[in-house]
């Protein structure tokens, strides 16, 4: 204390206690296609040392771990409580989770990945360890017998893939543990995402942004899914926009418990390709379906999102023409040639 003068001491030492105290965000699956664009923005918006990120992997980007970041298996359910309670963690967001393709090739272990992930934290909640929690549900709830276009919040959900079981599963247990227990959960239906920060991890929608990885580097893009397989999509930047938002409503405009429909862009691979060869005019596409047409044909054409629209404002930005530029600028090395 020699070369402050009391006031400046006790300032510092108010400051030093706020810090101590000052509340946490963790993300779990931080270094996946969603989690590193979801963590930059968070860091941004409440300051780097406000979020920690964790992962299973070792090898997670460096604008990852240059902020606060711990390995976590999200099954490993103490030790989340250690990190969390260590770390004064009051909001999760909870990203981990086998996605759709991935997961018909390893359908228990998607399952016991999906739901107990989900389970450990929601028991946080319960257990008032945690205040908040946000965790993504998907269009995969669907399934064929849903109306496939403007498909309702409300209607019939028979979904045919482990990955939307085991969303519409976690939807349902969101909303009984926020009836039943209090907790403050929050959830989206992501559609498709496509980003050029993050690459896709092993969903059906991720020819989206496939293509654009060729398109930039001048080769030919064989499309897994028909040219007509029409899938609700939407630009990154929309669907992190949304995550905090529909995380900093006041509670109360929060109605449904279960998960929102979100739409931004409907649009099938032969109308991408279109919108990519007016920019690059050598671009060319041929298609070759495989074990993924199956998904996507069970899946809605477009999605009405009129309840988040009305209960938390939501609306989407980007639109076809936006994505495409952004897409080609943000990949290409030589932004000359878009
Ligand atoms: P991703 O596969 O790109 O990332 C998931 C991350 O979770 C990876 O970094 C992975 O290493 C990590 N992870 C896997 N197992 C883990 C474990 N046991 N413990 C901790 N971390 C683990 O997925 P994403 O696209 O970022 O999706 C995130 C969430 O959003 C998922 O729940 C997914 O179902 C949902 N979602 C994504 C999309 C999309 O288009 N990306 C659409 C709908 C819903
Ligand atoms: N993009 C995701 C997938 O294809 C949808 O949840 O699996």
């Amino acid at each position: 204390m020699t070369n402050l003068s009391f006031g400046d001491y006790f300032i510092s030492k108010v400051i030093f206690v706020q810090i101590l105290v000052m509340s946490k965000i963790l993300v779990v699956g931080a270094c996946g296609q969603i989690g590193i664009e979801l963590v930059l923005e968070l860091r941004k918006l409440y300051g780097t040392h406000t979020v920690l990120a964790s992962d299973i992997k070792d090898n997670c980007p460096e604008a990852i771990i240059d902020g606060p970041y711990i390995t976590l298996d999200i099954m490993d359910k103490s030790k989340l409580e250690t990190i969390v309670e260590n770390n004064n963690v009051k909001q999760v967001y909870l990203l981990a989770a086998l996605l759709s393709a991935t997961a018909e090739s390893k359908p228990r272990f998607a399952w016991k990945l999906n739901m107990e992930g989900l389970f450990n934290v929601l028991e946080l909640a319960k257990s008032k360890k945690i205040n908040k929690i946000f965790w993504p549900s998907s269009i995969a709830v669907f399934g064929s017998n849903s109306p496939m276009d403007q498909t309702p919040q409300h209607t019939v959900m028979e979904p045919s893939t482990v990955y939307g079981i085991s969303k519409l599963a976690g939807e349902r247990w969101c909303e009984y543990y926020h009836n039943k227990y209090d907790v403050d959960v929050r959830s989206i239906r992501y559609p498709g995402l496509i980003s050029y920060k993050s690459a896709p991890g092993g969903g059906t929608t991720d020819y989206a942004v496939d293509i654009f990885v060729k398109a930039v580097s001048h080769d030919e893009y064989t499309c897994y899914l028909s040219a007509e397989s029409k899938l609700p999509m939407m630009y990154m930047s929309d669907a992190i926009r949304a995550t905090i938002e529909i995380m900093e409503a006041p509670s109360d405009s929060i109605k449904i418990r279960s998960s929102y429909n979100l739409a931004g862009i409907s649009f099938n691979p032969k109308e991408l390709a279109d919108e990519i060869q007016k920019k690059r005019a050598d671009f060319k596409i041929k298609y070759q379906p495989d074990f993924r047409q199956a998904i996507a044909d069970s899946w809605p054409n477009s999605i009405d999102d009129s309840c988040a629209q009305k209960d938390w404002n939501w609306k989407n930005e980007s639109k076809l023409k936006d994505l495409v530029s952004k897409m080609l600028i943000g990949l290409s090395r030589d932004k000359e040639e878009v």
